[in-house]
């Protein structure tokens, strides 16, 4: 082995995906089936988290995106959005140093005017301690819209053409993404939903145009990481061609 490598480096699978990225549904219906509280679904839905990002070096992935609330999410009711908005801040404080010790670096996309002053501070906070690692990229998507993001990005890409340092007929595939929360991420390889519900829900629209999709039936709370690597397996034996034919 080169003496300067990194040992925690993971030999990626062949052909496995560099960047999953995961709409965690279910957490109610979980919850419900128990006879408890929604919220209850999301706790044990968090813990699931910590699992996932775990197994994500072994397995090779290297970014990992997770929809923790969307822009549509603020119609539930106030209980459970104070609740979501309690467990973030409850797990970013309980997670930190662990995250930070296992080389995972964590980035938040979506847009944070509407969210609460603390719960900022202490994304802000977690991206800042984790800025040198480079083992795991979980990116957590709250208060997250594709539509919402491109909306934004559109703005701010308007805005330089309006001040002169962006040319019209500049404007490229490659341009746009540099405006999205996304913007130093690649675009997702696999993109999972849990619970059987076969939609994108506003998620990564721009990012995914090539992704392969994986609907499952299991809620998210159940999903374990021999569910998600078999996933990652089954990934591998995909052909992705990207609109071209091969031999
Ligand atoms: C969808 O299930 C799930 C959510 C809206 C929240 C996702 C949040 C978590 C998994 C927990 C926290 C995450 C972090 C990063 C701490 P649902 O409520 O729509 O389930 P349902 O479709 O069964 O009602």
């Amino acid at each position: 082995m080169d003496a300067g490598a990194d040992i925690h480096e993971p030999c990626p699978l062949p052909g496995g995906p560099s960047h999953v990225a995961i709409i965690m549904d279910g957490n109610g219906r979980w919850a419900q089936a128990r006879g408890r509280p929604r919220l209850y679904g999301h706790h044990a839905g968090a813990q699931r988290v910590r699992e996932i990002v775990e197994t994500c070096p072994g397995l090779g992935v290297k970014y990992l995106t997770i929809f923790a609330f969307s822009t549509e999410n603020w119609k539930r009711t106030q209980t459970e959005v104070a609740g979501l908005m309690s467990l973030f801040r409850r797990y970013i404080t309980k997670e930190a140093r662990a995250l930070r010790e296992e080389g995972v670096r964590v980035r938040f996309i979506g847009d944070r005017v509407r969210l609460d002053e603390k719960l900022v501070t202490l994304m802000d906070e977690l991206e800042l301690m984790t800025a040198g690692n480079d083992l795991v990229h979980l990116t957590v998507a709250i208060n997250y819209g594709s539509r919402d993001e491109v909306t934004r990005a559109t703005k701010r890409l308007a805005m330089d053409v309006a001040k002169g340092s962006l040319e019209p007929e500049n404007v490229d595939e490659e341009t746009l993404p540099r405006y999205l929360d996304t913007c130093v991420l690649p675009d997702p390889d696999l993109v999972i939903r849990t619970s059987g519900e076969a939609r994108i829900s506003n998620f990564l629209l721009w990012q995914s145009a090539y992704a392969e999709y994986e609907f499952i039936d299991t809620l998210w709370p159940d999903f374990d990481s021999a569910l998600f690597a078999r996933l990652i397996r089954d990934y591998g034996r995909r052909d992705r061609r990207f609109g071209a034919v091969t031999a």
